[in-house]
């Protein structure tokens, strides 16, 4: 794993009966890179991810994934360290997972739990710099009006934008979203990308992001990933995905599909 890799993927194959969702994967993620990880439906995106941050094991075998210089996992099994190293992982999904009767604000503050006394999160008593962290990340995330409403009454956009807020709380230095934008109408998916690609910038957050939008993937990640059948088909530039390599990817339907603004 080169020094600045945050995560280390070597490898990597998942069998569900006769189905390789994954199909020898390897991936190196420099530290600060914001990567979107794009391919049809099917074709592993959410796998991988689920395989990064220990959601599932992958197969046995030479397959390993390393985050932070450390095993998450490897021969088909979880690492001793995973829950440790996964606090540092922010995982945000499609499906917006807060916690749809608590309060934005407590859905956020929630982050910081493993990482203070268990008690105080039981019953509420946060400190105060949790506090503060919970309200400057909505803050940054634009929702802080949002506070106190509970979770399930706020829209999608919200809700991711605060799902992401949570991520800073828990201080994750890897951000994992899965589809982030699927379910959000453009301007929402717009401000959503844009708070990703924020904690990016000024944080030097890692993001992988998976996209079935290709202009999205284009016009927020400077690094693509592209998998086809549990397979690895790109790994280079945004500017590089030619209509050529995108029929590739998603077959010739692709441009009825998908906006036209690919470089020719
Ligand atoms: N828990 C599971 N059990 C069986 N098959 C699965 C499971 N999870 C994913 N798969 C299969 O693995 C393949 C990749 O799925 P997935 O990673 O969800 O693709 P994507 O996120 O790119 O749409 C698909 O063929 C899917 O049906
Ligand atoms: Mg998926």
């Amino acid at each position: 794993m080169s020094d600045a890799a945050v995560l280390s993927i070597r490898n990597v194959s998942k069998t569900f009966g006769a189905r390789r969702a994954l199909d020898r994967v390897s991936l190196d993620v420099a530290k600060g890179e914001m990567i979107a990880l794009i391919g049809p439906s099917g074709s592993g995106k959410s796998t991988l991810l689920r395989s990064i941050s220990a959601l599932q094991t992958i197969d046995g075998g030479e397959g390993r994934i390393e985050a932070f210089g450390e095993p998450v996992q490897e021969n088909g099994r979880l690492s001793r360290q995973v829950r440790r190293i996964r606090t540092r992982i922010g995982m945000i999904f499609q499906q917006f997972n807060l916690v749809g009767r608590l309060s934005l604000f407590n859905n956020v503050v929630l982050g910081s739990l493993g990482r203070i006394g268990g008690m105080q999160g039981t019953f509420g008593l946060w400190p105060r710099e949790t506090k503060d962290a919970a309200m400057a990340a909505l803050h940054r995330m634009g929702v802080a009006e949002y506070a106190g409403q509970r979770a399930n009454t706020l829209s999608g956009g919200q809700q991711q934008r605060g799902a992401i807020a949570r991520a800073l709380v828990q201080k994750a230095k890897i951000v994992l979203a899965d589809e982030p934008v699927a379910s959000l109408d453009p301007v929402s998916a717009r401000r959503v990308m844009e708070a990703l690609k924020k904690l990016n910038d000024e944080d030097g957050l890692t993001v992988v992001v998976t996209l079935h939008q290709v202009d999205y993937a284009m016009r927020y990640c400077r690094r693509v990933v592209a998998l086809k059948a549990g397979k690895m088909v790109y790994d280079g530039s945004a500017e590089g995905l030619t209509r050529d390599k995108l029929i590739d990817i998603y077959g010739p339907e692709f441009e009825d599909v998908f906006w036209e603004g690919a470089p020719k």
